[in-house]
């Protein structure tokens, strides 16, 4: 029988991984090693999901997290390698662009264990960025490349990437906004809770490094969120609420900071938001799921597809008056239908060219 290792460390893999998990365990024939490294380890921010997205628990909690980007990912690869020689696993399998993505990958690599990357070829151009780094080098030591859309396929043949080792499925996280997103209408009672009245709110995200961790870029977020002119509901990411905290950033009125939600009370909270103001990947693609305007704190985003059909609009986040224009402009708007993350069935895609025809 196969077996399939697969690694998951933060949270927006362990919703990329429900689906597919669900998908291996549907088809049979296949044993799955879940491995968590434990990058994130709150209740809100891991737990949570295994509860709600029908996650097994994992066989291995490596509990590596809070670290900089060298000892993280240095400490996952040594103890990722000694549990993949232990279990001998065919495939390792590993999600988008996390430090226990390329922990993951290079891992087993080493070890010459083939790599399959889901998520593959997605790209900002920008190396600054931790994640471009990681996503760079797992794509060029993986065996199977799972690439959501075009854009993905173009970015990995551009970067000489056999077409036989790039297999465009769609977007798992399509598949996950499916399945579980519809419980969200019936199972949250986030709106309530947070006194918040569908359409009557901007739904916010902010966590990434290079917006958090600069106290300028971090200040005028909030003030451009200050002066959008409506009330804003922030879950906030623990690596913000820390920078705050540490900086003495000031939180305009209109927010309400609520600590990180589940996926079912996120998906409610994205589904009634009259727009969503965010720096997540995941995020940006659920707004376009629940057919929300998005506006993209950041200076350029991988997922082009949804500025090109006009759902999205990417506002570098320098300015507090252009956050705040952006925002105002927006709401409201909407862009062009199409299908630029697949039918919903990626996750059999995936699974399909991992066992062979079902
Ligand atoms: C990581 C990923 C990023 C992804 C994000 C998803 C990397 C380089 N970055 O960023 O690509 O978009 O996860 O959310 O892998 N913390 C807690 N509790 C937790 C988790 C984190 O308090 O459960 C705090 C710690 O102070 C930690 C900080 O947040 O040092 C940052 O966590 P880390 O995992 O290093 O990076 P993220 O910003 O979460
Ligand atoms: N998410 C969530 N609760 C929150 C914030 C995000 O469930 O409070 C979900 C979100 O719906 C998406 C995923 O987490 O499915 C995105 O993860 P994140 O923004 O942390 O990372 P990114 O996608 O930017 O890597």
């Amino acid at each position: 029988m196969k077996k399939i290792a697969t690694v998951v460390g933060a949270r927006p893999q362990f919703v990329k991984a429900a689906v597919v998990s669900r998908e291996l365990r549907r088809r049979g024939g296949v044993t799955e090693i879940l491995v968590h490294t434990g990058q994130h380890y709150d209740d809100a921010m891991s737990e949570v999901f295994f509860r709600e997205l029908e996650l097994e628990k994992p066989q291995y909690n490596l509990g590596i997290g809070s670290l900089g980007h060298g000892a993280m990912t240095g400490r996952q690869l040594e103890a990722l390698e000694r549990v993949f020689v232990d279990e001998c696993p065919d495939i390792v399998l590993v999600y988008g662009d996390t430090n226990s993505t390329l922990a993951g990958a290079l891992a087993a690599v080493k070890l010459h264990i083939p790599v399959a990357h889901v998520e593959a070829g997605l790209r900002s151009f920008n190396r600054r960025m931790p994640e471009e780094i990681n996503r760079v080098v797992v794509d060029h030591v993986s065996t199977t490349l799972f690439a959501p859309t075009e854009a993905a396929v173009t970015n990995l043949r551009r970067e000489g990437i056999s077409d036989s080792a790039i297999h465009r499925t769609g977007d798992v996280m399509y598949d996950v906004a499916r399945y579980f997103g519809q419980r969200a209408a019936t199972e949250s009672r986030i709106l309530k809770m947070v006194g918040a009245t569908p359409g009557q709110y901007v739904l916010a995200t902010i966590h990434r490094q290079e917006n958090v961790d600069d106290p300028s870029t971090l200040q005028s977020i909030m003030e451009g969120f200050g002066r959008c002119g409506m009330r804003v509901v922030l879950p906030m990411h623990p690596r913000t609420r820390k920078q705050i905290a540490e900086a003495g950033t000031a939180v305009p009125d209109n927010l309400t900071i609520i600590d990180p939600v589940g996926y079912i009370d996120m998906s409610r909270l994205e589904q009634c938001a009259a727009l969503i103001a965010t720096d997540s990947g995941g995020v940006q693609k659920e707004a376009y799921f629940a057919q929300v305007p998005c506006v993209t704190l950041r200076e350029e985003t991988e997922w082009v597809e949804l500025v090109e059909l006009g759902w999205n609009c990417v506002v570098p986040p320098r300015s507090a008056e252009a956050i705040a224009a952006a925002i105002r402009e927006r709401v409201g708007s909407r862009g062009v239908s199409a299908s630029p993350y697949g039918d919903g069935h990626a996750a059999g895609a995936v699974v399909g060219r991992l066992l062979g025809p079902g």
